[in-house]
């Protein structure tokens, strides 16, 4: 198969440097690596607090953002989970989940595949159906009334146990048609893709698309095994691979995506500042990579944040623009005929970009 960047060339009309911010927010694209709970910003925390009666340990806004200073990973995670505590019913899930669908559509968002964490919820006693129905028709309204096609997957935790994970497959199969895959979230080094093979076989044969989180903070060597034990289709972050040419090489021959947040992995000290981020490398190896926000309540940023302070900081050009966002359709999980549409979509907006 031919590599990304030979396709690009044939497709992206060249673009004038100075016009490149605009086409950047205005291009259509897609989202495929945000947990719905990363989505739950300080004023809604305090919102739902107070329409649910639960008591926060901050007295104020501030002294809840003072806390978002994260050394790593699970310096993060102690407070995405707390704060999804604020979350309790039916209602709360489906205006958390809207908010987002809003902000992403003034991104310029067309699709969005979203992570929600049912563990998170369950074990508060907070029950699948109250979680699910709530995203859903979230997601259902965003089709007519934003026009954005929205898609949900469920993430296990992998700090949990397999049998955990069994049992939250079961309590979901009910609502089997209300979501397309299941991802793998949460503390990666020391929980490696191997402890879930047996849990994502049995969602193979579900016919659930699977992907996982590998290779954030943990080696490369769990993206290999994310492929090879899990058949995952696409690798969330995946950034270390960097570190290994030969599977570089095999991404790209295989086509894998790799969905990259890279305000994430600058808050998190996965790199020390974005001019640091392997994303050119990966790019520059012809690897399907794209840009997601993964939790922007929490890392300062949305999707065009995103692709705006990328681009900046490592003087990306509208060749890249073209590649991510056509890399970000043929990533998703959309149908064929979805899929080109946006395309073509985006193939206009670059000609209009071109002679306006
Ligand atoms: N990594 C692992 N688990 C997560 C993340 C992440 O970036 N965000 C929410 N859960
Ligand atoms: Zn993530």
């Amino acid at each position: 198969m031919t590599a990304g960047p030979d396709r690009a060339a044939r497709h992206a009309p060249p673009v004038a440097r100075e016009r490149l911010p605009a086409l950047l927010a205005v291009m259509p694209k897609a989202e495929l690596h945000v947990h719905i709970e990363g989505t739950l910003e300080p004023e809604m925390i305090f919102m739902l607090a107070e329409r649910n009666g639960v008591a926060l340990p901050y007295a104020n806004l501030d002294g809840l953002r003072g806390a978002y200073a994260f050394t790593s990973l699970q310096s993060f995670l102690d407070l995405y989970y707390q704060g999804a505590g604020v979350l309790r019913t039916e209602q709360d899930f489906h205006d958390l989940a809207w908010a987002y669908l809003q902000r992403a559509a003034a991104d310029h968002v067309v699709r969005a595949e979203i992570f929600f964490d049912p563990q998170t919820h369950t074990a508060r006693g907070i029950s699948m159906a109250t979680v699910i129905n709530g995203l859903k028709r979230a997601c259902t309204e965003a089709r007519t009334r934003l026009g954005i096609s929205a898609a949900l997957i469920l993430s296990f935790l992998r700090h949990l146990s397999e049998r955990e994970a069994f049992e939250t497959l079961e309590q979901a199969l009910p609502f089997r048609d209300d979501f397309i895959g299941v991802g793998l979230d949460s503390s990666e080094v020391g929980n490696p893709p191997e402890k879930f093979a047996r849990v994502f076989a049995r969602c193979g044969k579900l016919g659930l698309h699977r992907v996982a989180h590998a290779g954030e903070e943990g080696p490369a060597a769990y993206i290999r095994d994310a492929l090879d034990l899990l058949h995952a289709e696409r690798i969330d972050h995946g950034v270390q691979a960097a570190t290994d040419p030969q599977l570089m090489a095999r991404l790209a021959a295989e086509r894998i995506p790799l969905t990259v947040c890279p305000l994430s992995n600058v808050k998190l000290c996965v790199f020390p500042d974005l001019s640091r981020h392997s994303l050119p490398r990966l790019l520059a190896a012809g690897l399907c990579a794209t840009i997601n926000s993964d939790d922007p309540a929490y890392f300062g940023g949305y999707l065009n944040d995103n692709f705006q302070a990328t681009f900046d900081a490592l003087a990306l050009t509208a060749q890249d623009a073209w590649q991510l966002a056509a890399n970000s359709f043929e990533a998703s999980f959309a149908s064929a005929a979805e899929k080109q549409s946006w395309t073509d979509r985006l193939s206009a907006c670059f000609e209009a970009a071109r002679t306006s």
